[in-house]
């Protein structure tokens, strides 16, 4: 079975946990952790980084470490993965979900105006499956109507807009570093921001909210978000790594379009052209599918032959406990036409040619 996504571990990965390991700094403090957070913010072109035990909790702490609570409205878009709405739930503030660009994927700047009220405090676009999100246009709205930006930049490592990287448009950004990602440490996350005061107050509740000249005192409820030593190791080995990752995307993405391109009602990843996908993962689309259950069964017919895929995202909007009432025909559309295929650093040029093989002849069967 070829699986949709594996990590890419080498020597280097090994030998930096095992460093880490035997140094017995294997909690939250040690040289890896420090060398992770700048090298990261080099990485994104921010002045700090701040690495925190997953991507879900990098939300939940980037919002509350602006304040936003109860009473507040986050405008995220309908079609992506759970966490970015649940992160908001977390907060105690409401998710405002908001239709896709059918061309990218990503939210749509031009629906992003009607959904503000006077109690929304945040944009908080998703760079959804690589594709940047237009941060020229969501920048511009938000200072027209003084909202914050907070990307979620969990699924777009190195993915730029206008020649400028994701994680360094808004007031901050998260991303995620779980298994399946461009960059992993198993679990993991991280929020970028160039704030200092926002960097200070990051890192005091990612630590329970602990005085900085008085130990042990809490003047408000804070959290364990740590990251640990053995985590930030691995993803220094990674991130040495990061241009070859990176490119090695781009290189099955290349694969992929030339077995699939010209086969009739299949769509591959777009890319706009301000935009430098990073394909966390590839994204077929196919126009025949009218229905969650026809594409159901070809992935099906698809694992019968020894290929993984996976469906996208459903709207949020249909989730039972987030069931709304919202307008987002393109949503809608896109997510029962789509699923993802394998996309991992050691998938072989072969291995991509069976896969689409595969598709070619259950598309036919
Ligand atoms: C868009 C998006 N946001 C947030 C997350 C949450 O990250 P994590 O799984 O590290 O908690 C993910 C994870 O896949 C994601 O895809």
């Amino acid at each position: 079975m070829i699986p949709i996504s594996q990590p890419s571990i080498t020597q280097k990965e090994i030998d930096y946990v095992t460093d880490a390991v035997k140094s017995t700094w294997i909690s939250s403090l040690g040289k890896y952790i420090d060398k992770f957070e700048s090298d990261f913010a080099r990485f994104c072109g921010t002045k700090h980084a701040i690495a925190v035990s997953n991507g879900t909790v990098a939300i939940h702490l980037a919002l509350v470490a602006h304040r936003i609570g109860p009473g507040d409205e986050v405008i995220i878009p309908n079609l992506t993965f759970v966490a970015t709405a649940n992160a908001v739930l977390h907060a105690g503030a409401v998710p405002v979900l908001v239709d896709i660009d059918p061309f990218n994927l990503c939210i749509d700047p031009n629906k992003i105006e009607e959904a503000i009220t006077p109690r929304t405090k945040a944009i908080m676009p998703v760079h959804l499956y690589g594709h940047p999100c237009d941060m020229k246009a969501i920048i511009e709205i938000a200072k027209r109507n003084n909202l914050l930006v907070i990307e979620d930049a969990a699924e777009a490592h190195g993915a730029k807009a206008y020649g400028k990287t994701v994680g360094n448009w808004g007031d901050c950004a998260t991303f995620s570093f779980y298994g399946n990602k461009n960059l992993t440490t198993g679990e993991g996350g991280m929020i970028t921001t160039n704030d200092e005061e926002y960097n200070l107050r990051c890192r005091y509740l990612r630590d329970h909210a602990m005085s900085k000249e008085k130990r042990y005192w809490h003047t408000e409820v804070g959290y364990n978000y740590r990251m640990t030593n053995i985590q930030a190791a691995l993803g220094c080995a990674q991130l040495e790594r990061i241009q070859d990752l990176m490119q090695k995307r781009a290189q099955l993405f290349s694969w992929y379009s030339k077995a699939l391109n010209n086969i009739d009602g299949l769509q591959l990843n777009r890319t706009s052209d301000w935009a430098t996908n990073s394909y966390w993962l590839i994204c077929l689309q196919n126009s025949n599918w009218k229905t969650e259950q026809e594409r159901d069964e070809f992935m099906l017919r698809l694992k019968s032959s020894g290929v993984d895929s996976r469906p996208f995202f459903y709207p949020l909007s249909e989730m039972p406990y987030l069931k709304a009432d919202v307008d987002t025909p393109v949503t809608h559309a896109v997510y029962k036409r789509g699923i993802n295929l394998p996309t991992f650093y050691d998938l072989a040029e072969d291995q991509v040619k069976t896969i689409c093989d595969c598709i070619i002849e259950n598309l036919n069967a």
